[in-house]
C-alpha cells in the first residue's frame, strides 16, 4: 500500500495536465484501498435486443455506514440513499422507498450487485463512460380528455410479459393469435394479443421509434392478428425508458401514437417505470394525459392501459386522462401470496371501477405452473368477481385441459363482464373471505375463498347478498350446475385455498 502511494506521488505532476485522469486515478484509488464505497462508478449491463449497451454511473459518497448519491441511467438520474455493512451495502432509489434498487457487495475493488433481476459489476468510471443527462420536459397543463368509449366491460385478452418477458418475438405473437382461435380463446372474449416489453428498436433521424429484429414488421403483424379476428397490443411509457431499459416516449408521445395507429394498433400499456426518475408522482396525471391525448388524436381507436402501481391514487383520476384501466398494484407473480395480495391491496379501489374504466391488479398467471388448479380457480373467480381485466399470461398454444377449463369458463367470465360493471369487495370470517358481486339483472355472483390451510364449510347466507327479489335460482359455476338455495342460503366444502363460487338469481 505504502509503495502504490509514493508511486502515484511521483505521477502526480505528469497528471495535472489531465484533471480528468487524476479525478479517476484518485478514485479508483480510493474504491480499490479501502475507501469503502465512495466513488464514480460505471456499471455496464446486458446488450439490448437493439443493439444498445446498458450503461449506469453510480457516484456515492459514504459517510460511516451511511451512503448517499446520485445514479444516472439511460432512463434518467436521481437520489440515491442506503446503507453499507462492511463490503455489503444497500441503496433505495428516490423514486421507490419501499424496495432496494441496487443490492450488492465491493468485490476487490469492483461492485458486484442486483438490480432487481439484473446483475450489476461496476468498476470506477472513465469519462467514456459518461451517460448522457436528460432534459426535464414540463408536462402539459391539465384537462380533461374526452372519454374515447372503448372498454366498457374489462378488456380481455392476452399479454406476453408473465411468461415469455424478453422472450417474445413475431413468431410467438403469430402463434399464440393462431392458438387463441384454435383453442376457442377468442370465442370466449379474449380478442386482445398485446405484446409487452422488449419489441422496441432505436428511433430513426426522425426520431421514429423502430422494431428490432424480433419484430421484422409490425404492421404486417398486426394484418395478421386482425386477420384471426383479434386486436393487437403494444406497451410504452412515459420515461425515456421502458422497464426493460428499451427506448420509451418521452419527448416523443405524439409521435409514438402515430406510428402505433399507423400499424394498426388497438391497445397501448405506458409503463410509468423510468419517468420516475425524472417526475415526482404530482406529474403523474399530466403525463398520463399527454398520452391519453395523443393516442386520442390520432383518431384510431385504442385501449389506453396506465400502468404505474397504483401511485398517486390513480383510480380517481384514471378517466380524466383517458385511461380505460389502470394497474392498483406491483407485477404479480405466479404464486398464491403475490395473487392473493394484489387481489387484497385494490379493495379500496372498488367505488372506482365501472364501464370504460377499470382497476387492474395485474395479469393473469394461471397454467403458468406454480400454483395448483384450485388456487387458479381462486385466481379467476377473484378477478371476475372484482371486474378485473382478464389477460391470460400463459402459453396458449400448450394448454393442459385444467387450464382451459378454467381460462375459458364461461359462467365466470360473464360474471367479470357483466354490463353493471360493479367491483366486489371482500368480508372476511376466520380463513373464509366472501366477495359478493352485484350483477344487471338484480341477482349477485358471490365467492367464498378459503384462505386457511385445510378444507372449510363455506356458507353463502342469504341475508349477506342484499338481494332486492326473492331468490329463484343459484347455480355453482365451477360445478356448472344449479344448486339448492334453501331460505337460509347454501353450503358447502371448500378445499385450502379453494373457491365456492355462485350465481344467485332473483325473481
Ligand atoms: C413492469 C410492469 C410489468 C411489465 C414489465 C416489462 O414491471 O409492471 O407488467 O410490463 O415492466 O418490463
Amino acid at each position: 500500500m505504502v509503495g502504490k502511494s509514493a508511486q502515484w506521488g511521483t505521477t502526480a505532476a505528469h497528471m495535472r495536465a489531465n484533471k480528468y485522469a487524476l479525478l479517476i486515478c484518485l478514485l479508483w484509488t480510493a474504491a480499490a484501498y479501502g475507501q469503502g464505497l465512495a466513488g464514480r462508478w460505471a456499471a455496464t449491463g446486458r446488450t439490448l435486443d437493439n443493439g444498445e449497451q446498458e450503461k449506469s454511473i453510480l457516484e456515492l459518497k459514504q459517510d460511516g455506514n451511511a451512503l448517499t448519491g446520485t445514479v444516472t441511467t439511460l432512463g434518467g438520474s436521481s437520489d440515491v440513499k442506503g446503507t453499507a455493512t462492511g463490503t455489503h451495502f444497500e441503496l433505495y432509489g428516490a423514486w421507490n422507498a419501499k424496495r432496494p434498487f441496487l443490492v450488492g457487495d465491493l468485490v476487490n475493488g469492483e461492485i458486484h450487485a442486483a438490480q432487481g433481476r439484473r446483475q450489476w459489476v461496476a468498476r470506477p468510471a472513465t469519462p467514456a463512460d459518461d451517460v448522457p443527462k436528460i432534459a426535464y420536459i414540463e408536462p402539459p397543463a391539465l384537462h380533461p380528455v374526452p372519454e374515447n368509449g372503448l372498454a366498457r366491460t374489462p378488456p380481455m385478452g392476452w399479454n406476453s410479459w408473465n411468461l415469455f418477458a424478453g422472450k417474445v418475438d413475431d413468431p410467438t405473437v403469430r402463434t399464440i393469435a393462431d392458438a387463441m382461435v384454435s383453442s376457442g380463446m377468442r370465442d370466449a372474449g379474449y380478442i386482445y394479443v398485446n405484446i409487452d416489453d422488449t419489441w422496441e428498436g432505436v428511433r430513426d433521424a426522425s426520431g421514429n421509434l423502430q422494431t428490432n429484429h424480433k419484430f421484422p414488421d409490425m404492421k404486417a403483424l398486426a394484418d395478421y392478428v386482425h386477420s384471426k379476428g383479434l386486436k393487437l397490443g403494444i406497451y410504452s411509457g412515459p420515461g425515456p425508458r421502458t422497464c426493460a431499459n428499451y427506448p420509451a416516449s418521452y419527448g416523443h408521445e405524439e409521435q409514438d401514437a402515430k406510428t402505433f395507429a399507423g400499424w394498426g394498433i388497438d391497445y397501448l400499456k405506458y409503463d410509468w417505470c423510468s419517468a420516475a426518475m425524472t417526475y415526482k408522482d404530482d406529474k403523474l396525471q399530466p403525463v398520463y394525459q399527454k398520452m391519453g391525448e395523443a393516442l386520442e388524436t390520432t383518431g384510431r381507436p385504442m385501449v389506453y392501459s396506465l400502468c404505474e402501481y397504483g401511485r398517486g391514487k390513480v383510480e380517481t383520476w384514471g378517466p380524466q386522462v383517458g385511461g380505460n384501466l389502470w394497474r392498483t398494484t406491483d407485477d404479480i407473480r405466479d404464486q398464491w401470496s403475490s395473487m392473493i395480495g394484489n387481489i387484497e391491496e385494490q379493495v379500496p379501489t372498488a367505488p372506482y371501477a365501472g364501464p370504460g374504466h377499470w382497476n387492474d391488479p395485474d395479469m393473469l398467471e394461471i397454467g403458468n405452473g406454480h400454483m395448483t388448479d384450485d388456487e387458479y380457480r381462486t385466481h379467476m373467480s377473484l378477478w371476475a368477481l372484482t371486474a378485473a381485466p382478464l389477460l391470460a399470461g400463459n402459453d396458449i398454444r400448450s394448454m393442459t385441459d385444467a387450464t382451459k377449463a378454467i381460462l375459458m369458463n364461461k359462467e365466470v367470465i360473464a360474471v367479470d363482464q357483466d354490463a353493471l360493471g360493479k367491483q366486489a369487495s371482500p368480508v372476511k370470517n376466520g380463513d373464509l373471505e366472501t366477495w359478493v358481486k352485484p350483477l344487471a339483472d338484480g341477482g349477485v355472483a358471490v365467492g367464498i375463498v378459503n384462505l386457511g390451510d385445510s378444507a372449510a364449510t363455506a356458507a353463502v347466507r342469504a341475508s349477506d347478498l342484499h338481494l332486492a327479489g326473492k331468490v329463484k335460482s343459484a347455480r355453482d359455476l365451477w360445478a356448472h350446475q344449479d344448486v339448492k338455495f334453501t331460505g337460509d342460503g347454501y353450503s358447502a366444502t371448500v378445499r385450502s385455498h379453494g373457491v365456492l363460487m355462485l350465481r344467485v338469481s332473483t325473481e
